[in-house]
């Protein structure tokens, strides 16, 4: 994220791991297939796409032409994609054998000197979980993370990010092991999005919201993140993983750290990522008793999601039969410091809900003395702030308004920003945003070590109580509603309500 114009990356060599999987086919090389044809990809280009077994070029070039088919937000150009496809050639390379690391290391020296990209390397990690350490632990073998000579040697590794806290600080030391912070990349897709990076716009780029954004003028923040998807074919890994640990640490965190945090002294990546982490590392660590009590965590049951019959969510296909992994979740987050203390963070995302929906909501509290007390004003609410991240995307400033007439009646009106209106948008995933920015060297959106362990930290007390908890306490909600009753009770008891997201 920069405030200067871009221009085209610096020579580079984009070595894909996991070339023929479904987050290259779907995300990644769109993304490229963008960026070349926003002209920001350098002349000196060439990606390595690297598979664990034998997959052949001709095979290679014919899938990821194909994937740009199937998965281009419009319709390609052809000599875009042509000259794309024609810079990638293939390796093979297991992190369990080292000797293909170096067969993998003679190889892009070939590339340097076909290409001209001056030994500059971004790795790209879309593969498994487990395979993160071993293939940076690989790499670092044969000597392919150097920089020297003011080469580039970059690692891009994808969600998830450990499982824990424990497991992501063990596998933040084993990257450091072999990496500098600087050359490693923790992507969080949602900070590709337009209207993510624009919560940080908003704020700081004018003088208008930034002095109400404090206790004293906000009630409480609501952070939806609704999806009618299921989880398809995605069971053994949700099972293991559910909603909680899936979308709260790392992307409803990035939501919440861009709303709770400080100004940052510069617009840059180490004093936007140090204010970021400060705030989740403001969000209280509750004890037990309170974790079970400020959070509800549900799975969903058959439904109807428009035209589609949705089973349990224990029928599934990999979903064992009495599993408690929740597919909703709900919590109450405090943040403890100054400009947070006593303002409720309520955060919420679900599989199989009835609409997807995307928005931060900030609550402003009552005016303090209202003329209009006593007087029977049905519908004299506070203001809302909303910013709405998908499927729209915009800012809605709700407030009340007088309905015309002799009548003294009153209706709540919107301001409404849409972006649709104002900007001509590329096309993109905002996956194009980040790849643009680690060849160019700018971690602002991308994670650091301390942001995903403070995150982790904040969730804990969560997970270990539900674990506790095995299925005492999971709520069910129907496949097609809007979540499970105990949601909405857990701020009614606080005397508040979810917007209406059905
Ligand atoms: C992914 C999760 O990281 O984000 C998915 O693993 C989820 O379960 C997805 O559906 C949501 O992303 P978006 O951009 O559609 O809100």
């Amino acid at each position: 994220m920069s405030l200067m114009p871009a221009r085209p990356a610096p020579p580079i060599v984009f070595v894909l791991f996991g070339a023929n999987g479904d987050l290259t086919a779907r995300l990644v090389f769109p993304a490229l297939y963008n960026l070349a044809a926003q002209k920001l990809l350098p002349e000196s280009f060439a990606v390595v796409a690297v598979t664990r077994v034998e997959y052949g070029e001709k095979k290679m070039r014919d899938h990821l032409r194909e994937s740009l088919g199937k998965y281009c937000n419009e319709k390609c150009d052809l000599a875009v994609v042509e000259d794309l496809v024609s810079r990638v050639s293939v390796a093979v390379a297991d992190a369990s054998e080292p000797k293909s690391f170096e067969t993998l290391g003679a190889h892009l020296k070939e590339i340097d000197a076909k290409h001209g990209t001056k030994g500059n390397r971004i790795f790209y990690l879309a593969i498994p979980p487990a395979g993160f350490a071993p293939t940076v632990k690989a790499l670092g073998a044969a000597g392919l993370t150097r920089q020297t000579n003011g080469a580039i040697a970059r690692v891009i590794v994808e969600k998830p990010f450990g499982h824990d806290l424990d497991s992501a600080m063990k596998l933040n030391a084993e990257l450091r092991e072999v990496l500098d912070e600087d050359q490693i990349f923790r992507i969080d897709h949602y900070l590709g999005k337009e209207t993510v990076q624009n919560i940080l716009m908003l704020r700081f780029a004018n003088g208008l919201f930034e002095p109400i954004w404090k206790r004293e003028h906000i009630d409480h923040v609501q952070i939806t993140v609704a999806e009618t998807v299921t989880i398809g074919r995605r069971g053994a890994f949700y099972d293991a993983t559910g909603a909680l640990r899936d979308m709260v640490p790392n992307h409803l965190f990035q939501l919440l750290s861009l709303v709770a945090m400080e100004p940052p002294a510069r617009l840059n990546a180490d004093s936007v990522r140090s204010e970021k982490a400060r705030a989740l590392d403001a969000i209280r660590i509750v004890t037990p008793q309170e974790a079970l009590r400020d959070s509800v965590r549900a799975q969903y049951v058959a439904g109807r999601i428009g035209d589609e019959v949705v089973s349990d969510y224990r029928l599934e296909k990999d979903v064992a039969p009495n599993s408690t992994t929740e597919t909703f979740a709900a919590l109450k987050l405090s943040i403890d410091n100054w400009r947070w203390a006593g303002v409720p963070f309520y955060l919420r995302t679900g599989k199989g809900l009835a609409r997807r929906h995307t928005e931060v909501a900030i609550k402003f509290r009552e005016a303090p003395i209202s003329m209009f007390r006593g007087i029977d004003l049905d519908g004299l609410r506070s203001n809302y702030l909303v910013l709405q991240i998908a499927p729209d995307e915009g800012i809605t400033l709700q407030f009340n308004a007088k309905t015309p007439g002799p009548n003294l009646s009153i209706a709540r009106v919107a301001m409404d920003f849409r972006y649709a209106d104002f900007f001509e948008t590329q096309p993109a995933s905002g996956y194009e945003t980040l790849l643009y920015d680690c060849m160019t060297g700018d971690g602002l959106l991308y994670q650091r070590a301390d942001g995903v362990e403070a995150g982790w930290r904040a969730v804990e007390p969560f997970l270990k109580a539900w674990r506790d908890a095995g299925d005492q306490g999971l709520a069910l909600y129907r496949a097609g509603s809007s979540g499970p009753a105990e949601a909405d009770a857990l701020l009614a008891r606080d005397g508040r309500r979810w917007r209406q997201v059905v």
